[in-house]
């Protein structure tokens, strides 16, 4: 794979490599998704991470400064609902299998806090670059908790993450609109958009439930494919966790 490809890892919702993470008695400092990613046991060729916050990206540069594949890796101070910054990130990864003369082959997570994504930055992604998503989707923690913020006429959110200004018309025709309704409907316009693209979509869709220490779903990882094989890795995956229940 790695002679005709140029592996990519996109990382646009950094942060700084390490996290302090509750072990239940206190706290602990772990490797986060850079820091997991630049050290994998096949590492990708090129890695791009991106946060808006500029302590974050700092400490993540000094972070990657002192890691062996050092110079595969290009930390951007960015925005992901910037559509400028994501065009930056598409052009490093062009660039760089340019002078590979390889083709990229890229893997993108996007990892936000909230549902605060815009759709434009997955798109440009995937009509610019080979790339698999893996995107955390605040279903519960945003979309089921702040539906009554959500419905009237105030916020952008939905629209963004969705790229749909029409979408209040079609959650009016739902026949029911209950707090859990509002998550299906923006799985399944969420994956009518992914489709849209070419990406392969399902029925239970490619995403699974996370919980918390109380076993309350909190989020969803969502992982979308344009090739069969990407979903059966997926299959794979989940099969190895034990924290699963079903989507809704
Ligand atoms: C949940 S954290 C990411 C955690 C990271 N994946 C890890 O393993 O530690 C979300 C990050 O997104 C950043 N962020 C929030 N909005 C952003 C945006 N629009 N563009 C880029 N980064 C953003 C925040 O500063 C924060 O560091």
């Amino acid at each position: 794979m790695h002679d005709k490809w140029h592996t990519a890892y996109l990382d646009l919702f950094s942060a700084a490599g390490r996290a302090k993470i509750s072990t239940g008695t206190g706290f602990q400092n772990f490797d986060s998704s850079p820091m997991l990613a630049l050290n994998t046991a096949k590492p990708f060729d090129t890695y791009v991470f991106m946060d808006s916050d500029s302590a974050l990206t700092s400490a993540l540069r000094e972070r990657v400064n002192r890691h062996a594949l050092r110079e595969r890796v290009s930390v951007l101070d960015g925005n992901f609902n910037n559509t400028s910054d994501i065009d930056r990130v598409i052009a490093i990864v062009k660039a760089a299998a340019s002078r590979s003369s390889q083709s990229p082959l890229v893997f993108t997570l996007l990892d936000p806090f909230d549902l605060s994504l815009n759709f434009e930055g997955i798109r440009r992604i995937a009509e610019n670059l080979r790339s698999d998503f893996l995107i955390l989707l605040a279903l519960e923690m945003d979309a089921q908790r702040n539906l009554d913020y959500y419905e009237p006429d105030e916020s952008e959110k939905i629209e963004q993450l969705l790229g749909d200004p029409e979408w209040r018309r079609i959650w009016q025709l739902e026949p029911v609109r209950k707090p859990t309704d509002f998550i299906r409907f923006i799985v399944r316009e969420f994956q009518g958009k992914m489709s849209a693209l070419g990406y392969i979509t399902s029925d239970p869709p490619p995403m699974v439930p996370i919980q918390n220490s109380i076993d309350r779903n909190i989020y969803h990882l969502a992982f979308f494919s344009r090739n069969p094989r990407g979903l059966e890795f997926w299959k794979k995956i989940q099969g190895s966790s034990n924290r699963q229940r079903s989507l809704f």
